[in-house]
């Protein structure tokens, strides 16, 4: 296990733990999630779906005991145009892979309502809700293959808020795997802003695979560009990413400084 400090021009350093393999990261990232809360520092935790984190949701629900059931979730995005109960929403795999697993109750579960007929106030009302509970204390996120965090495509400004985007076809491809067919993948969803993400008192952003290889060098590695919303994320001044190899590999600048072994 390696840490390296990279920082790209003119902003901040970011700090880059790069581990073997996915399993790895979740252990690393359950570590974080875990002193954070033993720290007193862990009321609102914001979650992230896909492939990436599930490993680090699997660890907590295993070495937490229990005792995380009194934190609230709040989640990044939902698909507009599912069910909640549909399979492939974000409702249901927060449901069923973070909150019946770690014993919360629905009650202390956010989750963009992208079934609502009004979206911009749906929008609102989630950034509302947000606020009410104190905002979020750490924020877990992935990275899409082109660079996206939530559901902020290319193109988002750092300034954003939550509301309703349309999804890059990369994305839907990418995301198929979840769906019975492309097809079936939404063409809109409903997410946290750039700017809502930014305000997170901290930030863990989860990589692996080499599909995110590309997306990670350049979201640490060039200066912050709508191109890659991830490179906002060099704006926050609490941020760690956790790699695995695969997704680490393109990064050129490391080691610039290694930190421990
Ligand atoms: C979706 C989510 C993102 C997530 C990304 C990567 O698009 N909206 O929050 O980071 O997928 O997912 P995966 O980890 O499955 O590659």
């Amino acid at each position: 296990m390696k840490l390296y400090y990279i920082t790209a021009e003119g902003h901040r350093e970011m700090h880059i733990e790069v581990v073997a393999d996915n399993a790895a990261l979740g252990r690393v990232a359950a570590d974080r999630i875990l002193r954070s809360y033993d720290d007193g520092r862990l009321q609102v935790l914001g979650v992230a779906t896909g492939g990436t984190p599930a490993s680090t949701y699997r660890e907590l629900a295993a070495r937490s005991a229990g005792r995380l059931h009194d934190i609230r979730l709040a989640a990044l995005d939902e698909y507009v145009g599912l069910p909640a109960n549909h399979p492939g929403s974000y409702t249901t795999f927060v449901r069923q892979h973070i909150a019946e697993p770690l014993g919360i109750a629905p009650g202390q579960v956010g989750v963009p309502r992208a079934e609502a007929a009004d979206l911009a106030a749906a929008a609102a009302g989630f950034e509302q809700q947000l606020r009410d509970n104190g905002g979020v204390d750490l924020q877990i996120l992935g990275i899409g293959s082109n660079g996206h965090i939530g559901f902020n495509e290319p193109g988002s400004a750092a300034d954003s808020r939550t509301r309703a985007v349309t999804l890059a076809e990369r994305t839907r491809q990418d995301n198929a795997r979840f769906f019975d067919s492309v097809d079936d993948v939404p063409r809109e969803a409903l997410t946290q802003g750039i700017g809502t993400i930014l305000e997170a008192r901290s930030i863990l952003l989860l990589a692996s695979g080499a599909r995110k290889a590309q997306a990670l060098a350049r979201a640490v590695e060039q200066p912050p560009t709508a191109d890659c919303p991830a490179s906002w994320l060099q704006r926050h001044p609490d941020v760690l990413v956790v790699a695995d190899e695969a997704a680490a590999a393109a990064l050129s600048r490391r080691p610039l400084a290694a930190r421990g072994a």
